[in-house]
């Protein structure tokens, strides 16, 4: 996820069972063959067998309109020792729709279809090529058309976010839409879109008849949710809330590791975003944010975000 799921992020992430993969934020392709620093900035781990530290597989996602262009940078980026490709055709942000990528290529199957057939004939059967599309641009009619131009383009897996790009993530995602669409595919179809909790995985699942998931806000919201899921699955048994002191413990590793290479004015920012994802579905992660939003200071950030209990905001105990 641009932004929000670089190298670091999937490492902690990973770092507890759960993820069979993970995939890069997009490397935006336009018309020239990118030079391997950007894979590698995109893909750090293209140094590390392509694998998080915890061994979990890493995709490399690559984001464009043009067949070939896309072509010569997969074949690149598999010469850098990339393990897997996967092509964004979901993402519905103006800037990259207005320049023809991402969701914009779902109003024309056939420019799916060439993409992906591309993308599979630079890699040969070499590396997998994966594929991940929302169910239309504006409206659903060319989903299972887009769907069907995927596989038969060569990709090898699906992945279907559950709403259009016009739909934006306004809730619902409309699981039992992928299911349409699982029904007419050979290729393994992967459910995408609003899985915040265990509930929402299992009527995820069922709704689109999916076995596999793709989590995306839900895993920064709470870190512990693909364990949850994991445990769930082999046990049975639902794992407790997770509790604060583990998600300051997340951010704590989060900053440690961003101030590698990053000023600490960025990685507050950071920590503070990451924070902001986390108060989505949490109280008291919401309680933490307003308390801290307005510290520029890591070290500060860092410190109050480890104290045990916030206090409340200034003046609600006052006496009336
Ligand atoms: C900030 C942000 C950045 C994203 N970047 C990407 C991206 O680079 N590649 C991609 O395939 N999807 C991207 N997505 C979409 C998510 O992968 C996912 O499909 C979507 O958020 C729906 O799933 P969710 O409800 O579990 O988040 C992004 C979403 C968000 C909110």
């Amino acid at each position: 996820m641009e932004g929000v799921i670089d190298a670091h992020t999937r490492d902690l992430l990973t770092r507890q069972p759960g993820f069979d993969w993970t995939v890069t934020e997009f490397v935006r392709v336009v018309d020239a063959r990118l030079p391997p620093k950007v894979f590698l900035r995109h893909c750090p781990e293209l140094d590390r067998r392509v694998t998080t530290p915890s061994g979990v597989p890493v995709a490399l996602q690559l984001l464009g309109s043009d067949p070939a262009a896309l072509a010569a940078n997969a074949e690149q980026a598999r010469k850098l020792g990339a393990s897997a490709i996967d092509l964004n055709f979901g993402c519905p942000a103006k800037l990259v729709n207005r320049h023809d990528g991402g969701a914009s290529l779902l109003r024309d199957p056939r420019r799916v279809h060439a993409a992906v057939a591309a993308v599979h004939a630079a890699v040969g059967d070499e590396i997998p090529v994966t594929a991940k599309i929302r169910l239309g641009f504006s409206h659903r009619r060319l989903a299972l058309d887009c769907a069907k131009a995927a596989e038969d383009g060569g990709a090898t897996q699906l992945v279907v976010h559950a709403r259009t790009r016009d739909e934006g993530y306004r809730p619902p995602a409309h699981w039992e839409w992928i299911g349409r669409i699982r029904r007419h595919l050979s290729i393994p179809v992967v459910a995408n879109g609003d899985i915040w909790s265990l509930e929402d995985y299992w009527k995820a699942r069922t709704l689109s008849g999916c076995r596999d998931v793709m989590l995306g806000r839900g895993a920064l919201a709470d870190p512990w949710l693909a364990p949850r899921i994991r445990h769930w699955l082999a046990t049975g048994e639902q794992l407790a809330a997770t509790p604060w002191q583990a998600r300051a413990k997340v951010l704590a590793d989060f900053a440690a590791l961003q101030r590698i290479t990053l000023p600490d004015r960025i990685v507050t920012s950071l920590v503070k975003q990451w924070l902001n994802h986390m108060r989505q579905r949490d109280a008291e992660a919401a309680q933490r944010f307003q308390a801290v939003k307005r510290i520029n200071e890591l070290e500060t950030l860092l410190a109050r975000l480890a104290q045990p209990h916030e206090a409340p905001a200034h003046g609600t105990l006052e006496p009336a």
